[in-house]
């Protein structure tokens, strides 16, 4: 064996297990807290230095390496993927303005069996994000799956494109449970989605074929997540929010007895997956009313588009008892917002005419 004192350093293995844990705790501070820790050359370094490990030794390359959220891959199709818990929609309480909330909560009440005298049932109170639902599957903490809803029972299989979503974990601390589906929203911010569309525009000026601009940031992020090419699904900027979960390990095969929904959240947060600020607790059916007119009245200011807010029973007890209709969870309602996109009419375009006789409106 070689003497301590001309070990030539870590191995290439090692050092490629150093570079992904140091990469991944950055790409977590800069992407989801929004508080690096060190300058966007360094962590290029550290990412290039992976890079070129991985390339000499391909047989050290990990599917969690965060070198693969470049994506490359083209596919033929989507392999459909079946839910082990279904995903379920969600009813919709068609009464916009903020006192709708208390339909809910009556509902959710005379359900229990509660009276007037009985306690304020607890909420936890959300934002309903305007994207598309994803299930993410975690094996012993690695990244196995994403799947989209599709009807709730079978899915398509995206994971090649959902590894380019830097929100998205690819690897969990070393406490997550053996299997761990995580459900939340897959969406495009509002700059990034001005951005894509400013790029596009580009294209087609120059003359490029096939391409298109989008009409809402829901629909380039839909149109990305399902591209086959993951390499042009790398370039258009997603963004994740968890808020819930599917399948997870039970408590008797050493799985976590969450109590709360809330408890989950915090947890799902503490595991990497980014939980927005806005979600909260809130007694009662005045507490979720306040939550449905400050939300409203902030809704400009989001860097997303939300099209509503979600309030869901926060114990995991009462949500059993009062458990389901037909697909949808009698402890869970959407509460919208008047829609933002409206018809309009176009009253007169103005044409240029270019040097070369091209028009532009
Ligand atoms: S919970 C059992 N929470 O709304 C409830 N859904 O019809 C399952 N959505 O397609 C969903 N924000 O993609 C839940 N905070 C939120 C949500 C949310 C957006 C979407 C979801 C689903 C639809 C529900």
């Amino acid at each position: 064996m070689t003497p301590d004192l001309f070990a030539a350093g870590p191995s290439p293995a090692e050092r490629a297990a150093e570079l992904r844990a140091q990469l991944h705790h950055h790409a977590h501070r800069y992407y989801t807290l929004d508080d690096p820790e060190i300058p966007d050359a360094e962590y290029d370094r550290l990412f290039r230095e992976l890079q070129n490990i991985e390339a000499a030794h391909p047989g050290l390359l990990t599917s969690d390496s965060p070198t693969q959220r470049v994506g490359g891959r083209v596919l033929d199709a989507f392999s459909p993927v079946r839910h082990r818990v279904p995903m379920l929609s969600i009813n919709t309480e068609t009464d916009t303005e903020p006192s709708g909330a208390r339909n809910f909560d009556t509902r959710v009440r005379r359900a229990l069996g509660l009276t007037e005298a009985d306690a304020p049932v607890d909420y936890v109170a959300e934002l309903k994000f305007d994207g598309l639902a994803m299930s993410l599957r975690y094996e012993a903490g690695v990244l196995v799956q994403a799947a989209t809803r599709g009807d709730g029972e079978v899915g398509e299989e995206v994971t090649t494109n959902v590894r380019t979503i830097q929100q998205v974990p690819l690897r969990l601390p070393a406490d997550a449970p053996p299997v761990l589906e995580v459900r939340g929203e897959v969406y495009m911010r509002r700059d990034d989605f001005d951005a894509l569309n400013d790029k596009q525009r580009a294209k087609i000026a120059a003359g490029a074929k096939g391409e298109k601009t989008f009409v809402n940031p829901r629909n380039a992020a839909a149109g990305a997540v399902r591209q086959l090419d993951s390499g042009i699904a790398a370039q258009r900027p997603l963004s994740f929010f968890a808020y819930g979960l599917g399948e997870i390990t039970p408590p008797d095969q050493g799985g976590p007895a969450f109590e709360t929904h809330f408890e989950l959240l915090m947890q799902l947060k503490a595991w990497g997956f980014p939980v927005a600020e806005q979600t909260v607790l809130c007694s009662g059916a005045d507490a979720l009313v306040a939550y449905h007119q400050r939300i409203g009245a902030s809704r400009d200011q989001l860097p997303y588009d939300i099209d509503g807010v979600v309030y869901k029973v926060n114990s995991l007890a009462l949500q059993r008892q009062l458990g389901f209709v037909t697909r949808e969870p009698r402890w869970a309602v959407a509460h919208k917002y008047p829609a933002q996109e409206q018809l309009t009419t176009v009253l007169a375009i103005d044409v240029q005419v270019g040097r070369t006789g091209k028009l532009t409106p």
